[in-house]
């Protein structure tokens, strides 16, 4: 499908390629601007990520009672053994750096009395979230934006999808390296071609791969699926976190209940009113997001609930509304009053923990090809991400990238000429049903067999069926010129693919992998690994 050159391919060159427009791709952007011309991708509009949905805050180390070693240890225990402490310890010791670089470009986050206000989440032992009332994401995501829109250097190319890199071995040389990529202008409907230095993957997470998810559209796991198609090794995607509190509503498509509520005092309860966290676990409704989704979900299964309750209607309604304005206005039009009514909430999967997995300076395995945010495994989150942790990470690793990309900045000459996309032997599609149906079939399956409990025998009925439908998108993808859904339903099918893939080597439950086969820890804590390579 990509080879020589098509009459409906144009090229572009850039010094960076930044692909995706999250907290991670634009902080990248900004930290590079000063040196040559960075091209930012966003499959929809610029802000149209995770990011901009964020509630609760960034966690890091601000207040005098708090320090390193604490955010540590807590990101340690809800890791469950199996963080790479170097990368904990590199991510946490940014942490104050990364938000006076936010503070710097302007993000308002919320203060009392003069001082920057600070929430509490589960599995953190002091108060260390820094916040925008309940909307962080939003005055990160618009911040960001802005500033990119300020700088000369950068180009934001908005409703272009990336497709797949074009590396060394695509192009016959005997390195592997990342020379640029095939996007789709999707309002052209035009695949063209992009030559750039440094390739940076800020794709954001694959939770769209799951029926029910907090995430927005986007989350369709591309970077994931591309960088395994040039040979990026990938680690834990069997670690998916749903969390505990999205709101239970028919019309409330992905809308999170912030875990902050938790932190503020909000309890869960059952239909009946009677609280059961603490039944669980003595942390109650502050354990790890793990424990709390696993608990609602068995009580759900067990009592044949449609939902569970959280409480917050005995906090004085003047904080509620102060420090959740979001969450009320939007609960207020489904008719809950959060100030008076419990709310019904459901898990949904929400992050994806694994990842391509990078060092401490964001390198993938294939030269010239760097991961940051949801899309990388960095070793910070191990088998659970301790809530607040991701953003943080995203800005950290940004700006890691950045320092090594840098460095590297003379060395680094001109890519050769790319081959240019060709879609001769390729023709419109006359079916887009198969989308629409292999679409829903694959989040379904996922959402039945590979979520918040699982077994042997799921796992193995769900690759089952995923290599039949991975085998027909295929012929389909080879047949029919590319779309936006295609390209998505290709990379989701590839995902869920590793994802099980790797929940198969994990012969344990750990973390947010739980399997009724095998309920114990193993002794010895290993990431899960997966490398092209070595494939057959
Ligand atoms: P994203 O922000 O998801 O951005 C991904 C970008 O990649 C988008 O611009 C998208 O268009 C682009 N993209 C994807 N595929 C392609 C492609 N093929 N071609 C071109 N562009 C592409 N974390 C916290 O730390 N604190 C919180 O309070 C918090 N709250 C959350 C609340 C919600 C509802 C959700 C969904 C997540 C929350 N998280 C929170 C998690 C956190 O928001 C995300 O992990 C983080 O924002 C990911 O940032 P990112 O830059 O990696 O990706
Ligand atoms: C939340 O606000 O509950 C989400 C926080 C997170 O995902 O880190």
């Amino acid at each position: 499908m990509n080879q020589n050159s098509s009459s409906n391919s144009s090229s572009k060159n850039t010094d960076v390629l930044v692909i995706g427009s999250g907290a991670a791709g634009l902080s990248v952007a900004l930290r590079l601007a000063h040196l040559g011309k960075i091209t930012v991708l966003s499959k929809a509009e610029v802000t149209e990520g995770s990011t901009f949905y964020a509630q609760g805050g960034i966690a890091a180390v601000l207040d005098e009672n708090d320090s390193i070693d604490s955010h540590v240890e807590d990101t340690l225990i809800a890791g469950g053994g199996l963080c790479d402490e170097q990368a904990v310890r590199f991510t946490v010791e940014h942490s104050r750096e990364a938000i006076e670089w936010l503070i710097d470009r302007g993000v308002a986050f919320s203060k009392e009395d003069e001082q920057y206000h600070l929430t509490r989440e589960g599995g953190h032992s002091q108060r260390r979230i820094i916040h925008s009332d309940d909307a962080t994401g939003k005055a990160v995501s618009t911040t960001l934006v802005a500033a990119v829109r300020n700088e000369p250097n950068i180009e934001i190319l908005e409703h272009y999808i990336a497709i797949d890199f074009i590396t060394g071995q695509k192009l016959g040389f005997t390195d592997n390296r990342c020379y640029g990529a095939y996007v789709l202008n999707l309002q052209q409907d035009k695949v063209e071609t992009i030559s750039a230095r440094f390739v940076v993957l800020a794709t954001g997470g694959a939770s769209k791969v799951y029926l029910y998810t907090s995430n927005p559209d986007v989350a369709s796991g591309d970077g994931i699926a591309m960088a395994w198609r040039a040979g990026a090794s990938v680690s834990n995607l069997e670690f998916n976190q749903f969390h505990p509190t999205c709101l239970y509503h028919p019309q409330a498509r992905s809308f999170l209940i912030t875990e902050a509520l938790r932190g503020e005092g909000a309890i869960l309860r059952r239909p009946n009113g009677e609280r059961f966290m603490l039944e669980y676990d003595q942390r109650a409704e502050l354990a790890p997001r793990d424990i709390v989704a696993r608990t609602i979900d068995h009580e759900i299964k067990k009592y044949g609930f449609d939902c569970v309750y959280l409480d917050i209607s005995h906090k004085d309604p003047e904080f509620v509304k102060a420090h959740f304005p979001t969450i009320y206005q939007r609960c207020l039009e489904f008719g809950i009053d959060i100030t008076t009514d419990p709310i019904p909430v459901v898990p949904a999967a929400h992050y994806t923990c694994g990842g391509v997995k990078v060092d401490l300076d964001s390198h993938t395995n294939v030269p010239g090809l760097y991961a940051v945010g949801e899309v990388a495994c960095t070793g910070l989150h191990g088998a659970n991400r301790m809530a607040s942790n991701s953003l943080l990470e995203c800005l950290v690793f940004a700006q890691a990238a950045a320092k090594d990309i840098e460095q590297q900045w003379s060395k680094v000459p001109l890519p050769p000429p790319l081959i240019a996309w060709d879609e001769s032997q390729v023709t419109d599609s006359d079916e887009e049903v198969i989308l629409n149906h292999n679409w829903h079939e694959l989040r379904q399956l996922m959402w039945d067999y590979v979520g918040i409990v699982r077994t042997d025998k799921r796992l193995e009925r769900a690759l089952r069926r995923i290599k039949l439908l991975e085998q027909e998108i295929h012929e389909y993808y080879s047949n029919f010129k590319v779309s936006g859904d295609l390209i998505e339903l290709r990379n989701l099918v590839v995902v869920a693919e590793l994802i099980v893939r790797c929940a198969m080597q994990r012969k344990e439950s750990r973390g947010l992998h739980y399997t009724l086969d095998y309920p114990e820890l193993l002794t010895q804590a290993e990431d899960s690994m997966l490398h092209p390579q070595q494939e057959t």
